[in-house]
């Protein structure tokens, strides 16, 4: 008792002292601070590419953060450099884009989106940190959090989809198990890059700050509260305004509201890129813009080392500025334990270990989407059954975009897989994706004849989706559809397998497949699971992340959309049932594509299973609730099937009337449930009304009074309303 009343108060005295107790981290920051000149300051704010090369720069003090080596013998050279030789023996942050792996590649983010297993990611985030930090990176550029609406944009490949809800659970995820196991995590790219208009990459984007508080914002504050270290400005200009150029952004709402003490950190370059953006007039401007903004490190535009200083000495940075920067790196440096232990073990590298395949191929199993059976999956094992396809055996293919560090050769293909379940004969068909030579589609049609049944693995190679790599056409690239086809007209049962990064246009092929398993690249061990969801060892259970089209020209299409004064009614006319010479407002006037409708190909949250699912007796505890009630909503789910699987139970929800217009749907909640062959479970979701909160009209994040509806359903369009309503 008589220690407590001592700690209160030495606490209150400090208090009453004006000074709070600072924590070690803190006092050690000032320590340091308080002996670095200008040059040793601006040093750590610049981050540069490379390795061997930039050890003189180390030992100059001159550069905080090195990207994009890997080797852990060339990491230790510069971090001795730094370490050793500089002046104040400041060690560096290695980084590197860890994605969806380091060495063991998982499927790309967007696959396990898929999984909507949070649990199963955050242990996937745990192997690749273990393996980085075993080569010495100590940060990575990920999560990437971005909101992704428009499959014709690349990047798609690189997050969660849709849905905030997703995106946030995801991403805290992966900060957790990434920097549970030592690897400073980056929440990117803030903010609204997936929102570039057309699908086009770094294209500008216009979102409304509601539209940001609402949709956008909501993964990056719960990384935040997840402990992410840093965090990425984006590329794009929002509403004429580069993120990288942000103040609101990055200060407003990242410092001042949300408590972000960590490390902001530009893309590549994304602060000299303001010169083209015409937000900055030459490098030494968008400099000024960037430090003045809130950045605190420079991803190779070298405009920090070349201009802070002047800048400084011409009073438009002040030096206060350049000092909260340099803490917001050393913080990030020290709970790294970088100070302590700065080098890596050059004989501890671990990669590909039992466990983390083991993972991997967890993943790619839950990751799969089934969007199609006629019943011909499950094959039986042991059959003669004809493989063809260009992804069919492409190890570098499969792991997908982000992939440095994977290893082809570790990777199991679906064919090398598919020969220890079934008797195969192999013929590929094409030779690649993009492939348009049909010689090959011949053999494989012949070599039909010797089969049972037909898989076909088709989708896209790695570098046709990722940065850069928008598409304006969505459809199966080359003469793959031609492949599925011919394989159709042979008359034996065709599985078509796709591996791609992003929700394709496949209705044509789904037309010619008696089924088809959607993986999005699903990294070094898709071929072991792919074998097991075809031989029914395993049962498929993802759900789709992102709305699939019909057609490209339907982007962006979503299904957490406004209702709009002219909803569409699902009984419209299509463009060859119009009539000759038809009436100007003969068809209606709703919101609808004359030749492709109004609903997509499959709704975000689809996926199937071998066997079926029965939701019943789904009830709330209530009809009308307090704003500080929760909500608990029962259900009983049966799998009314031949197989033991899982369902991904969602629950969504929607406010009818509000201050501003409201989503048709929102998602609020999801569990992964297994049932055996014929069981039923009661199930149940809890959900505090507080979870119903949106910014209104007056820009305040409250639950308002009113009616809604809520559903517990396998995807975002199945299921019946219930009513309920809020006081
Ligand atoms: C790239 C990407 C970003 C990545 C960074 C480092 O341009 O936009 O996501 O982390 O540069 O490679």
């Amino acid at each position: 008792m008589r220690t407590n009343r001592i700690l209160v108060s030495a606490c209150l005295a400090a208090v009453l002292a004006g000074c709070t107790p600072k924590d070690e981290t803190e006092k050690k920051i000032d320590e340091l601070l308080g002996k670095m000149t200008l040059h040793e300051k601006v040093g750590q704010m610049n981050q540069l590419s490379g390795g061997a090369w930039l050890v003189e720069s180390a030992a100059k003090g001159e550069v905080g953060s090195i990207l994009n080596c890997v080797d852990p013998a060339e990491i230790n050279a510069v971090q001795r450099a730094a370490v050793e030789e500089s002046r104040l023996g400041i060690p560096i942050l290695v980084s590197r884009d860890v994605i969806h792996g380091f060495r063991t590649m998982f499927p790309i983010p967007l696959g396990q989106a898929a999984t909507f297993d949070p649990a199963l990611v955050e242990e996937g985030a745990r192997v690749a940190a273990r393996e980085a930090v075993s080569s010495g990176v100590r940060w990575t550029f990920s999560p990437m959090l971005d909101i992704a609406r428009d499959p014709r944009w690349g990047r798609v490949a690189e997050g969660s989809g849709e849905d905030p809800y997703l995106d946030v659970q995801m991403g805290a995820a992966l900060v957790r198990g990434y920097q549970s196991e030592g690897l400073a995590a980056c929440a990117k790219h803030f903010v609204g890059y997936g929102a570039a208009e057309g699908g086009r990459d770094y294209n500008s984007t216009g979102l409304t700050e509601r539209a940001l508080r609402n949709t956008y914002f909501p993964a990056f504050q719960a990384a935040v509260d997840a402990g992410a270290m840093t965090l990425m400005t984006s590329f794009n200009d929002n509403d004429g305004i580069p993120s990288t150029g942000n103040r609101w952004l990055l200060k407003d709402i990242l410092r001042d509201e949300w408590g972000f003490d960590g490390m902001v950190v530009t893309d590549w370059n994304s602060s000299g890129e303001m010169v083209a953006h015409g937000f900055a007039s030459d490098l030494k401007h968008a400099t000024e813009l960037s430090v003045n903004a809130g950045v605190d490190m420079d991803m190779m535009s070298y405009g920090f080392i070349g201009f802070i200083e002047e800048l400084v000495a011409e009073g438009k940075i002040k030096e206060s500025q350049i000092d909260e920067a340099v803490r917001n790196i050393l913080r990030v440096k020290f709970r790294l334990g970088l100070f302590d232990n700065p080098y890596v073990d050059e004989n501890g590298v671990v990669a590909y270990d039992e466990a983390a395949l083991a993972a991997a191929k967890q993943t790619a199993l839950e990751s799969a989407i089934l969007l199609k059976n006629d019943g011909v999956l499950p094959l039986k094992a042991g059959r003669t059954i004809l493989v063809t396809g260009p992804l069919a055996d492409a190890p570098y293919e499969q792991l997908g975009t982000w992939a440095f560090d994977g290893q082809p050769e570790h990777t199991v293909t679906p064919l090398a897989a598919l020969r220890e379940t079934f008797n195969v004969i192999y013929e590929p068909g094409l030779a690649y994706s993009r492939d348009k030579r049909t010689d090959g589609i011949a053999r494989a049609r012949s070599a039909a004849a010797r089969a049972e049944a037909i898989v076909v693995v088709v989708g896209e190679e790695a570098i046709l989706s990722g940065e850069a790599h928008s598409l304006s056409s969505l459809d199966l690239q080359g003469a793959q559809s031609d492949l599925i086809a011919a394989m159709k007209a042979t008359g034996k049962p065709v599985v078509v397998v796709v591996m791609a990064g992003r929700p394709l246009t496949i209705e044509r092929d789904l037309a010619n497949c008696g089924a088809m398993l959607y993986c999005f690249h699903p990294g070094t061990m898709g071929g072991p699971a792919l074998a097991d969801h075809l031989s029914g060892a395993a049962v498929p259970s993802g759900k789709s992340p992102m709305t699939f089209l019909r057609t490209a020209g339907q982007a962006p299409m979503y299904y957490n959309h406004n209702n709009t004064g002219r909803p569409n009614t699902g009984t419209e006319t299509l463009l060859d049932d119009i009539e000759i010479a038809a009436g100007q407002t003969s068809l209606g006037c709703t919101s609808y594509y004359l030749d492709s409708g109004y609903g997509p190909l499959f709704p975000f949250g689809y996926g199937l299973s071998y066997t079926t699912f029965e939701y019943k007796n789904i009830q709330l505890s209530a009809t009308t609730f307090g704003k500080d009630d929760t909500i608990r909503v029962e259900y009983d789910l049966s799998n009314t099937g031949a197989f033991d699987a899982t369902e991904v139970a969602q629950l969504y929800i929607r406010d009818l009337v509000g201050s501003v217009t409201r989503p048709v749907k929102e998602l609020k909640r999801f569990e992964r449930v297994f049932l055996k062959a014929g069981e039923t479970r009661h199930c149940s979701f809890d959900l505090p009304v507080a979870d119903l909160a949106f910014w209104n009209a007056d820009m305040q994040y409250t639950v308002e009074p009113g009616a809604f509806q809520l559903w517990v359903a396998g995807n975002a369009a199945d299921g019946e309303a219930l009513n309920f309503n809020v006081e």
